[in-house]
């Protein structure tokens, strides 16, 4: 019979603290039964404010925000009960947090996390493995060798893709460009792991208009310079255009993108990457999210001839709906990727099995493959399928009740992405705040291609056409008050 602690509440955690000697805590947190308590408590809070997620307010409300500074206290010498270090976390963290987990967040490109997902993630901090050996971690090494198998087959990648599980598709996008600098730079007899850059053949790198930033972020830790890529002009969805492309010589890299964060448009693949490859260039694809389109044969248009292509990035964390964080970099010739991440040293046992470590910049880190093994166990191709055509049905009700209340959609909503002009500049950036506020729903602000916009980005797996229509009931409302206070001139569709 499992033994519960009861709850503490808020009042205790400031007013009640017992000072601890430091052995003191260290024994008591040997002990069962006092963990078992603690671990509880914890599982608890954790229920409580998932199951409470449907009913809040998405965006924290001021005190909230207000009430972290209770956080700011000094280090204390003595000890803290850990029950009260959890419950202080709970009563001044949690009010404070966005309801990014729940069915009517639409901001950024921020999935859920499914209940499976979460309960796998915190069963595997549990374990507390840290997954760079084989040896060292046998389950969690497995895991991530089968998710990747898993995932390779739902791409399309051919059975020689190598991939790393990281943080984000912004380390994903990194690591790829590594593998895509060695080999480059392999085929022009540079070692640039060995040898650096200093001296090394150039290599061109060629980029749409809207790569997105990460992208050239990587680029420039990578030392190819986020100044020096050969800019592709794109067109009025955001694609790169296949009749602007430049003329390429030498070592070259080409980086097409899968979902533009801003309209969910994909760059003509088709097109690009035969050309790419006849110039010998490695083609990388960011497909933080777009990529899953593949899972669905509906949208499977969209990521057609991707899988063409010599490296993926993706975001497990988005649209797969597995807790933060968690992206996954895939190429196509695993040998490569391996090549420019790995490590050897005396003291790390390596085996002939799949060595996490030797795919990631990392040596040490999380069992990101568990939540993803277990997202996709309990999906199955199906499901998964499921999840990602309600997403773009859902963005497509967004799209239609605002059109229908005579707002602006500034983008082809052929995924999960809208862009809504409420009136100007000004108009739109008051509707987005008060939207904020009002708490049923939370979306941001963007630009897009001078126009200012709300962007409704629909990836939470637990989205339902009912949160759709309370969130268009709040923002249509909202939306008119704000144009009857501004008046008929303010009221025009403005640029930015
Ligand atoms: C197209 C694209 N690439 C890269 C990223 C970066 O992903 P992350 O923030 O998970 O690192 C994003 C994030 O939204 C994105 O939309």
């Amino acid at each position: 019979m499992l033994r519960v602690r009861r709850r503490r509440d808020t009042k205790h955690v400031t007013e009640g603290r017992i000072p601890m000697k430091a052995k003191d805590i260290l024994s008591r947190q040997r002990d069962p039964g006092e963990t078992r308590g603690l671990y509880e408590d914890a599982a608890q809070r954790g229920i409580s404010y998932r199951e409470a997620i449907d009913k809040r307010r998405v965006g924290p409300l001021k005190e909230g925000i207000e009430g972290l500074t209770r956080f700011d206290e000094p280090l204390p010498s003595s000890s803290t009960d850990p029950m009260e270090v959890i419950a202080m976390l709970d009563s001044v963290g949690s009010p404070a947090t966005m309801g990014m987990a729940g069915p009517r967040f639409f901001g950024f490109v921020i999935g859920g996390s499914l209940p499976v997902t979460v309960a796998a993630n915190w069963l595997a901090t549990a374990w507390d493995q840290n997954t760079g050996l084989a040896l060292a971690t046998p389950a969690t090494s497995k895991l991530e060798e089968v998710s990747l198998r898993w995932l390779n087959g739902i791409f399309g990648f051919p059975e020689t893709t190598g991939g790393a599980f990281v943080t984000g598709a912004a380390v994903a996008n990194m690591c790829c460009l590594a593998a895509a600098r060695h080999a480059t730079l392999r085929s022009a007899g540079w070692d640039v792991e060995q040898d650096g850059l200093f001296g090394a053949p150039e290599v061109t790198v060629v980029v749409g208009e809207e790569v997105h930033p990460t992208v050239l972020k990587a680029l420039g830790i990578l030392g190819m310079g986020r100044n020096r890529t050969v800019q592709v002009p794109v067109d009025d969805k955001g694609r790169m255009r296949a009749d602007a492309l430049p003329s390429i010589d030498g070592p070259a890299i080409v980086c097409l993108q899968a979902g533009n964060l801003n309209t969910g448009a994909f760059d003509p693949a088709g097109r690009i990457i035969p050309w790419a490859h006849e110039r010998g260039a490695w083609v990388h694809v960011d497909g933080a999210f777009g990529l899953w389109a593949a899972a669905s044969e509906r949208l499977a248009r969209l990521s057609a001839g991707f899988a063409d292509a010599d490296s993926w990035a993706t975001d497990a964390h988005k649209w797969l709906n597995v807790p933060y964080d968690s992206g996954i970099s895939f190429v196509r010739d695993g040998d490569t990727l391996r090549r420019s991440m790995s490590l050897t040293a005396a003291y790390l046992p390596m085996t002939d099995l799949r060595e996490p470590s030797q795919y990631t910049p990392e040596l040490s880190r999380r069992a990101r493959g568990v939540e993803i093994w277990a997202a996709l166990k309990t999906l199955g191709t199906d499901g998964l399928r499921t999840m990602i055509e309600r997403s773009c049905d859902n963005a497509a009700r967004f799209a239609k009740g605002l059109a229908d209340a005579g707002f602006t959609i500034l983008n082809d909503v052929v995924l999960n992405q809208v862009l809504v002009s409420f009136g100007s500049e000004e108009v739109t950036k008051e509707v987005i705040r008060r939207i904020q506020e009002d708490g049923t729903c939370w979306c941001g602000g963007t630009l897009w291609q001078g126009k200012t916009a709300m962007r409704i980005s629909v990836s939470g797996w637990s989205t339902t056409p009912d949160d759709v229509d309370r969130s268009l009931e709040a923002m249509i409302r909202i939306a008119g008050e704000v144009r009857a206070e501004s008046g008929p001139e303010k009221d025009r569709q403005g640029t930015s």
